[in-house]
């Protein structure tokens, strides 16, 4: 059976996702030594890893992709995702003929929060990819998956990035969210505490729900690019959904091969922002003693929207164990 894999982030965050500290075993030395080792953009690249989007160079079949995969998405959104997606959506007119130009995307973004889109060829390293961020600019995969991709895809790509993500970056408040993220991963990557900041990026960028008058509705770009993952997060009995707690969150790991067992549920985008603007440094410092909190479990006390039956990461923990049946 195809699974959608999660769309992480663009950066290494917890060891290229596997679930080990980034920094375990590590000295300083030795980071400076892996930082100093650091791969250099490829060729085609500019220093800062960004590539030409070269949008004439798009076949009809590419557009077409992009086409299918936002027809899919804008239909099943309505009633699910927050209404800043929505906003954001129309006012960039994503689906105006095909892929986006970037450079038509950006007049209307930089009007409106002074963020802008730049193509980059694929993974970018975590320093690089935290400087654009601090810089109001979106680093978005430049290819799109083949069409025989729709549902399942590894590396980020151009229809995850620009639908999944760049709605948000119409909202002054989310956008002030990544800007600071992108000063706070600097700062991560220097005291050695990536390992929990992404996964703050993990369970709100990506894996992101918000408790509106309505109800539940999703904002994470890992889910709303994605039409399993859509149906999953909203609809199904499996997952947890428990209330947003900075450290509690900081102390989850994640799941990127799979559907989430956890999904985080934020009161608004301000409480959001307002939480993480705080100083980070005493926060790291208590994280130090903690211990990770298991992937399912729900802590006393905490806010419960739903108590989930984890129904699904049973029955795939299953599935893998068991040879394949004829
Ligand atoms: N306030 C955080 C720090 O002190 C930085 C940050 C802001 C991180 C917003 C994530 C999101 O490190
Ligand atoms: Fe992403």
């Amino acid at each position: 059976m195809k699974r959608v894999l999660a769309l992480g982030p663009r950066f290494r965050g917890e060891n290229g996702g596997l679930e080990l500290p980034i920094d375990a075993g590590h000295s300083l030395s030795m980071s400076l030594a892996a930082e100093a080792a650091a791969p250099s953009p490829p060729p085609h690249a500019a220093a800062d890893w960004t590539i030409d989007q070269s949008w004439d160079a798009y076949t009809a079949a590419e557009h077409q992709t992009w086409t299918t995969l936002y027809e899919r998405q804008r239909q099943l959104l309505p009633g699910r995702v927050c209404d800043a997606f929505l906003r954001g959506l129309d006012v960039l007119d994503l689906h105006r003929g095909g892929i986006p130009d970037f450079a038509r995307i950006n007049e209307e973004l930089v009007r409106l929060t002074g963020w802008r889109v730049v193509a980059v060829p694929g993974l970018v390293p975590d320093a690089v990819f935290f400087d654009h961020l601090a810089n109001r600019r979106f680093p978005a995969g430049q290819f799109i998956r083949r069409p025989d991709q729709l549902d399942y895809l590894k590396e980020p790509d151009i229809f995850h990035d620009v639908f999944g993500h760049v709605p948000m970056l119409t909202d002054p408040v989310f956008g002030d969210y990544m800007a600071a993220y992108g000063r706070g991963g600097q700062r991560a990557l220097r005291v050695r505490h990536l390992h929990n900041l992404a996964r703050l990026y993990w369970y709100t960028v990506e894996f992101g729900l918000m408790e509106t008058a309505d109800g539940l509705r999703i904002y994470g770009a890992g889910i709303v690019s994605s039409k399993a993952e859509t149906l999953f997060a909203m609809d199904d009995p499996s997952p947890n959904r428990l209330g947003f707690d900075l450290e509690r969150v900081m102390r989850t790991p994640y799941r990127i091969d799979d559907f989430q067992q956890t999904y985080f549920v934020i009161p608004s985008l301000e409480v959001l922002l307002e939480a993480t603007l705080r100083d980070f440094g005493p926060i790291y410092d208590r994280l130090e003693g903690a211990k990770d909190i298991p992937i399912e479990a729900i802590t006393p006390s905490e806010r419960v929207f739903t108590r989930g039956s984890q129904a699904h990461a049973r029955s795939e923990k299953q599935r893998r164990a068991e040879p394949a049946a004829g």
